[in-house]
């Protein structure tokens, strides 16, 4: 077992996947930790939507987030044995930021906070939110210390850096800028027609009310007036937060996939994790289509025609899609230089289950290696 991805898993105790939607993240996240446990670390998943068949092979009730260890029978049932246990959960957003509240509000202050309505909305719903709270996640578990390698997946967002700028938008909130950040996304959408505001003003509170109704208003500047004794407590978790993040005991694993617009946006991420000084394990080039085998080929020539016809063309596009990955990868491993590329295969089936996790595992280690990784 060699490889950046196989000192990763010894040496750091935090490693988050990150990239954007569909790439791969939730798959490599758990076939990280699953190699983890097997190498002896007490190892936990937090995962985001991971897909139904998925959460169950990892043992996961449909809805709960509870920290869930993964049966020993289950993973005999798979031929595996890891050395210490795995554990899985899935990250709810909502009670995750209401644990956060009672954590950090006044007794007298949480019923307050919880059942605001901007509140309600501002943890479950408002772009930034996911992303903090996943970091919140990640703070606890690691701050609990019974894991020696906590690996979070992170929520599909459409700008994957939004997580590095999470506990800053948290200190943008609490420098004054609360009501521009919860009203950001209705300004996007146009139903606000105000670019700046400030909540004192009476000008702009009769604007708002006039999209929102005075009711609404009351609840934002309520929920505003019942947070404002608690800005030094969540200014301080967002710089812990941020400390971790930037520590040697964290590294990020780039997620991507083999095609065009997924090598630019992932060189553009890995530069700005780079300018944001975080360390890098690798860039994970997900669904790599692999050279058709000889074997397929002398396979294919014994058969008789049409059938050889058509078997050949289906090979013959099999290695094009390989070669044109091929090129895309020479390219994302120039531009992300030094940072390693490590290559997962597209396999014929989903990964769902934990046979499946620890083959793509063993990619991610480099107990297995696409012909393309050695050229
Ligand atoms: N290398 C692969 N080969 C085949 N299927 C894959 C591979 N990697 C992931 N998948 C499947 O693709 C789907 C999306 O993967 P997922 O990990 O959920 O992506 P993300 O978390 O980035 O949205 C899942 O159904 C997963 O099982
Ligand atoms: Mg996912």
């Amino acid at each position: 077992m060699t490889g950046p991805l196989a000192s990763a898993l010894t040496q750091r105790s935090v490693l988050i996947c990150v990239g954007s939607g569909g790439v791969g993240k939730t798959t490599v996240a758990a076939s990280l930790a699953l190699r983890g446990a097997a190498l002896g670390r007490r190892s936990i998943v937090c995962t985001v939507d991971p897909a139904k068949r998925l959460a169950n092979s990892l043992g996961l009730e449909e809805l709960g987030n509870a920290e869930t260890r993964i049966d020993d029978a289950r993973l005999a049932a798979a031929g595996l044995g890891p050395r210490s246990p795995m554990f899985a959960m899935m990250l709810d957003m909502k009670r995750t930021w209401d644990e956060l509240i009672s954590k950090l509000a006044p007794k007298e202050k949480q019923e307050r906070i919880l059942s605001n309505r901007f509140y309600q909305s501002l943890s479950s719903a408002l772009a930034g939110s996911q992303e903090y709270i996943a970091m919140e996640k990640l703070w606890q578990l690691h701050a609990r210390s019974d894991y020696q390698l906590v690996v979070l997946d992170t929520p599909p967002t459409a700008h994957a850096l939004d997580f590095l700028d999470a506990p800053n938008r948290l200190l943008d909130f609490l420098d004054n800028e609360a009501a521009r950040w919860l009203l950001t996304p209705a300004l996007a959408a146009g139903k606000l027609g105000l670019k700046l505001f400030n909540l004192g003003g009476s000008y702009v509170a009769r604007q708002i009310s006039k999209f929102t109704g005075v009711e609404t208003l009351q609840q934002l500047a309520d929920f505003m007036l019942a947070v404002s004794g608690m800005n030094e407590d969540f200014r301080e978790r967002a710089r812990q937060t941020r400390d971790l993040l930037a520590s040697g005991s964290t590294a990020f694993v780039l997620v991507t996939g083999p095609t065009v617009e997924r090598l630019d946006e992932a060189v553009h991420f890995h530069t700005l994790l780079r300018q944001n000084e975080m360390a890098v394990a690798a860039v994970v080039v997900n669904r790599v289509h692999e050279p058709v085998p000889d074997l397929w080929w002398r396979e294919a020539a014994k058969l008789s025609p049409p059938l050889r016809g058509k078997v050949e063309k289906t090979l013959e596009e099999l290695d094009v899609l390989a070669s044109q990955d091929a090129i895309g990868l020479a390219k994302l491993a120039e531009a992300c230089r030094p940072t390693a590329l490590v290559l997962v295969p597209r396999f014929p089936l989903d990964v769902h289950d934990l046979p499946a996790l620890w083959r793509t595992g063993g990619y991610l280690v480099g107990d297995a290696q696409l012909p393309a990784a050695s050229s």
